[in-house]
């Protein structure tokens, strides 16, 4: 038996081949199959919309998953931070987008530097001020490396991103000044414009990905080759790709798409609110990241307590989902209908259960998360699970 252990605080290990049910809880764990069938559908979608796809590093933080999606197809992994950039170029990820201005010289520099050593280092980041052009031209400069930058486009009232196309005009001025970089295209995130796919809210998507779109046909002559437009988290990649990504002369475009969340999907947030989820979407991604916890005590009929609080599940995009049971001493769970998360302290969650259901101490609950990013942080080692439901593997995150 292979000697990888999860370990856990209580000093309780996780081995290779220990079915899920025997492992110490709370336990965060993968489902590998649920997790192919994301990478796959996902990998088809891009090809079936013409579109790339450069998924978000920071969801995961895991070396070994951008290994999988580099190789269903992904064109690169996308940063968020200086530091998340050297944990990618240190998993030897061929190609970083670092979606984010980049305005500390000294990790420009060191950037520019590791282009200028590897030739195949693919990079390219943000900019949205003149001020951010200066400080990245000035950290890159000595390396003699040319990096490539997209012009951010934002909106009033949201994240980064030039406000006017004055703005936009002005940071072109400054870029095209600026003898170490080099204008690649436009970007955005529509997912600070809107947190669901309610009608006003797609309005607002639409109508943003229009302005970036428009942007982009500006600047196409200051481009050499395809210009690049870049957008698109886990919520609106269909509208990305229909607004952008259509009605180009051949060669002209390439559209990139940094979703993240897609890769686990989820059992909240995504569920109620992916384009591949829902009973008119043409294929399903499925829940790949859950939580198992065990019943530590049932004091009132109503009421279980379960070994997994904030320290283990997202709380930023709701509380857990309850979705099986399994009995002290069983090896299938069972659904788990009518049981509700209704808080989490540090290291406990309350379940509301109904009063004549079974749960009893020691049993285990399996809770599907709300948003993949804020689970992932919180643990340094998950279980990969085969179909058997056994250990096949750890997958550690590098946060
Ligand atoms: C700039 C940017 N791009 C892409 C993403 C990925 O989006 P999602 O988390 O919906 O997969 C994020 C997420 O916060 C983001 O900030």
């Amino acid at each position: 038996m292979a000697a990888t252990t999860i370990p856990h605080e209580d000093g309780a290990h996780v081995y290779i081949g220990q079915p899920f049910h025997q492992l110490a809880t709370p336990v965060a764990v993968l489902d590998d199959a649920a997790l192919e069938h994301n990478l796959t559908t996902m990998a088809g979608w891009c090809r079936d919309h013409g579109v790339e796809l450069q998924p978000h590093g920071k969801t995961t933080m895991a070396p070994a998953l951008f290994r999988r999606q580099l190789a269903a197809g992904a064109t690169g992994i996308t940063a968020a931070t200086p530091a998340q950039v050297r944990m990618m170029r240190e998993h030897a990820v061929p190609a970083v987008q670092l979606a984010n201005e980049l305005v500390q010289p000294a990790e420009a520099a060191w950037i520019a530097a590791e282009l200028a050593a590897d030739p195949d280092f693919g990079f390219t980041c943000w900019v949205d001020s003149v001020a951010g052009v200066e400080l990245l031209e000035a950290g890159v400069a000595a390396s003699g490396a040319v990096v490539d930058v997209l012009l951010e486009v934002g909106s009033p009232g949201a994240r980064t991103g030039t406000r006017t196309e004055a703005d936009r005009s002005a940071v072109r001025a400054a870029v095209a000044a600026a003898p170490h970089l080099r204008l690649a295209g436009v970007c955005g995130y529509e997912g600070s414009m809107a947190g669901d796919r309610s009608p006003s809210s797609l309005v607002v998507v639409r109508e943003y990905l229009e302005r970036m779109r428009a942007a982009a046909d500006e600047l196409r002559d200051d481009v050499d080759g395809p210009v690049v437009l870049t957008a698109g988290g886990s919520m609106f990649y269909d509208v990305v790709a229909d607004v952008l990504a259509t009605g180009w002369p051949a060669d002209a475009a390439r559209v990139i798409l940094r979703s993240g969340c897609y890769v686990t999907h989820d059992s909240g947030l995504f569920h109620r609110n992916s384009p591949l989820d829902g009973p008119d979407a043409p294929v399903r991604l499925r829940a790949a990241l859950t939580v198992w916890a065990t019943v530590l005590s049932r004091p009132e009929p109503s009421l279980a307590l379960l070994d997994a609080g904030r320290r283990d599940v997202s709380f930023d995009q709701g509380l857990p989902v309850p979705l099986r049971h399994l009995a002290r001493g069983a090896t299938e769970p069972a659904e788990l209908a009518g049981a509700e998360v209704t808080a989490l302290n540090d290291q406990h969650a309350y379940l509301a259960v109904p009063a004549d259901h079974s749960l009893a101490v020691g049993d285990r609950v399996e809770l599907g998360i709300s948003h993949p990013c804020t689970t992932f942080d919180k643990w340094r080692r998950l279980a990969l699970l085969d179909a058997r439901g056994q250990v096949a593997d750890v997958v550690e995150t590098v946060f």
